[in-house]
């Protein structure tokens, strides 16, 4: 009885956060050779309309981005190899299964949840450069309960992005404007204090402003003279040159692994 419960608890929680599908328990998902030899496939068949990291061609769309609008289950992607997108330049293909199933596993590897492949890098120095002085990721994100208010929680990062997204955060950030809700924003009161931070919710009536020390101001847009809009991410934008390449190996070798389901996946293996 109680383990009925349990299941029906975690139905709707896996249909929130499981954005990504990964229904296929084929041992060449986020096995490193298989997706070696997937790689290879995909330089000589695919790369050609995907772009050689499935960033996109002329001729084929961005894989990765297009994983976050239209995410697709391993056994999806099977299908759309064997038989191709009917009515688009996508061709159908006539790989042996085994192959078919190293090109899934590249495409998991590119397009999947960080949490659900091989990563390389130091988790353990990724955590202690995310909680650091040099990059305090911690001050502006949570992971878990702990840490700022500021940027979105990152608990689950790992098990609801791709690397090459979470990559892209940290080194483009705001590229491709995730911060709807995230707006930087600066607030000149009408009693002549000033406040800027990260609008959580902005009406016609009231703001509700995080502060660069995580502190929640409630502000009444009657009380407001000025208010500034930035149109660029509050986030640092010069982790590229602030890091070094390890340490940013590292760091995302940290957040690959904040998958909130990570506890369940291992108990159900
Ligand atoms: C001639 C260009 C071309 C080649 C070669 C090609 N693709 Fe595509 N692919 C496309 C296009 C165009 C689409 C978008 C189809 C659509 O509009 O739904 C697509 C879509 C896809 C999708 C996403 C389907 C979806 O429903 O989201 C996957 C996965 C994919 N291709 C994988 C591959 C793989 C793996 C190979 C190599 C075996 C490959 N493609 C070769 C052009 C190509
Ligand atoms: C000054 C506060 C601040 C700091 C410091 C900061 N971030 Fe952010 N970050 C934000 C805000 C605000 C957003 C949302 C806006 C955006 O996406 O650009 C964000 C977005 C992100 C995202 C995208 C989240 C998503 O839901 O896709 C990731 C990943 C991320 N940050 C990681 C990091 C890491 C790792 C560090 C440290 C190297 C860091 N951030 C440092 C404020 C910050």
């Amino acid at each position: 009885m109680r383990v009925i419960a349990v299941a029906l608890l975690a139905m709707p929680l896996l249909a929130q956060h499981g954005r990504y599908l990964s229904d296929s328990n084929n041992p060449a998902i986020g096995n490193p050779q298989a997706i070696a030899a997937g790689e290879k496939l995909f330089m000589g068949s695919c790369a050609g309309c995907h772009g050689p990291d499935g960033g996109g061609g002329a001729r084929g769309p961005n894989l990765v981005r297009r994983s976050l609008w239209h995410p697709l289950s391993d056994e999806a992607i099977f299908g759309v190899i064997r038989k191709g997108v009917p009515g688009t330049d996508m061709p159908p293909t006539k790989l042996a299964d085994e192959q078919t199933w190293n090109l899934v596993a590249f495409i998991h590897a590119l397009t999947g949840p960080a949490s659900t492949n091989p990563v390389p890098g130091n988790p353990e120095a990724g955590k202690a450069i995310y909680w650091g002085a040099k990059a305090g990721c911690g001050k502006c994100h949570a992971v878990r309960g702990e840490g700022g208010r500021m940027g979105p929680d990152l608990s689950n990062v790992g098990g609801s992005r791709p690397l090459a997204v979470i990559r892209e955060s940290i080194v483009e950030p705001g590229k491709d404007l995730f911060y709807l809700g995230n707006e930087a924003v600066t607030v000149v009161l009408k009693d002549g204090q000033t406040l800027s931070g990260v609008a959580k919710n902005r009406s016609n009536y009231s703001l509700q402003l995080v502060d660069a020390k995580g502190k929640l101001h409630l502000i009444p847009m009657s009380d407001v003279k000025e208010l500034t809009i930035s149109e660029t991410t509050p986030m640092p934008t010069d982790y590229a040159k602030r890091l070094t390449r390890e340490e940013l190996r590292d760091l995302l070798a940290y957040l690959a692994k904040q998958d909130i389901r990570a506890g369940e996946k291992k108990g159900s293996k």
